[in-house]
């Protein structure tokens, strides 16, 4: 039996907006938190505590954090690399997330150009953020990155992403979440790797994190639902990727996401009309149409009611 319910966590204000090479202002992206959340998104990662000089565009952080007014429900989260982020993060009351996501990787390759370290070395970096996160009272979410293939190393086993989901599971993260940073998988691949995943973690704390790049992206998340995953990422308008993946081009768009749930009849408490709105907002603002399927043509059926 397939999910009833799925939990759309909604990246674009972080994995969308980190990538982009124009500035956003501060102002439009607490805008654009507000209008996800007016929507209905109420797990939303909102930014990201890394170094300014790796990515620029999430230097303000801090000020996002304290400019978003929170709906009731709202579980805002945001990545940290290491002690000195959480510190930022947990600054102050008023900046505050409710959880974190530390972010490793399956490929040796890409942990060096992303985060500067081994993923061993990664993951014994992350232990005293972990640990410090939960004193806290924090969630903390593990991201695997190239969990299906590396831009610099080319394939990833099950074998390698399943060693690296029992290191997140030693150091005690909740969650346990795969992301195919390139977009390369299939659905059978993809489900061998969420195997590998469900062996150590909880269905409930298993997610699916995928980019659109081949085109395969809604294809890997009903793969999931068919063992009971219920938990995806995905960004508004297909906003993103990752400056240290080149090539891997748009996240899974939200809006395809809620179109294909919708259809399902599988619950998210999204309003796709006003999700659109939210990502026709934020492409107009950065001057290009969504790259979301759904919402091209739900904004060009809204037109032609308009002309009729
Ligand atoms: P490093 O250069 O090895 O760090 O970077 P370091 O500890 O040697 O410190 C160097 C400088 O950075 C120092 O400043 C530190 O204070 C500063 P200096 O003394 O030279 O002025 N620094 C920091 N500043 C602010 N916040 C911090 C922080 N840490 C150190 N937290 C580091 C190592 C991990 C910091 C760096 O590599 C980094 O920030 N990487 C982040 C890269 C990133 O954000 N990538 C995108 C997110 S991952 C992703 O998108 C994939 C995912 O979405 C899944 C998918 O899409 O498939 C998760
Ligand atoms: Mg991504």
């Amino acid at each position: 039996m397939l999910p009833t319910r799925v939990t759309l966590v909604e990246v674009g204000p972080r994995d969308g907006l980190q990538n982009e090479a124009q500035p956003v202002d501060a102002a439009h992206k607490i805008e654009l938190v507000q209008r996800l959340q007016a929507a209905g998104c109420r797990a939303i990662e909102v930014t990201s505590y890394v170094s300014p000089r790796w990515v620029p565009q999430m230097a303000d952080n801090a000020e996002v954090m304290a400019g978003i007014v929170r709906a009731p429900g709202l579980r805002c989260s945001v990545l940290v690399p290491n002690l000195k982020g959480l510190e930022s993060a947990l600054a102050r009351p008023a900046i505050r997330p409710d959880e974190i996501v530390v972010f490793g990787a399956a490929s040796e390759a890409f942990s060096r150009r992303n985060i500067n370290c081994s993923i061993a070395e990664s993951v014994e970096r992350f232990a005293p953020v972990v640990a410090a996160a939960h004193a806290a009272g924090l969630k903390v979410r593990a991201a695997i990155s190239c969990a299906l293939g590396c831009p610099y190393q080319g394939e990833v086993g099950a074998d390698a992403v399943e060693q690296v989901v029992r290191l997140m599971k030693s150091i005690g993260v909740d969650h346990c979440g795969i992301a195919d940073t390139i977009g390369v998988g299939t659905p059978r691949r993809v489900q061998a790797v969420m195997e590998r995943a469900l062996a150590h973690f909880p269905l409930a704390e298993v997610s699916g994190h995928f980019h659109d790049t081949y085109g395969q992206a809604l294809a890997n998340v009903h793969a999931c639902l068919e063992m009971g995953v219920h938990s995806f990422d995905a960004s508004v308008a297909g906003l993103g990727g990752c400056p240290y993946a080149r090539g891997a081009t748009g996240n899974l768009a939200s809006e395809d996401l809620v179109f294909m749930l919708d259809g399902m009849g599988i619950e998210t408490g999204i309003d796709l009309d006003r999700l659109v709105d939210a990502g026709a907002w934020i492409s107009g603002l950065l001057g290009r149409a969504p790259a979301s399927r759904a919402a091209r043509a739900l904004l060009a059926g809204r037109q032609a009611t308009v002309g009729a």
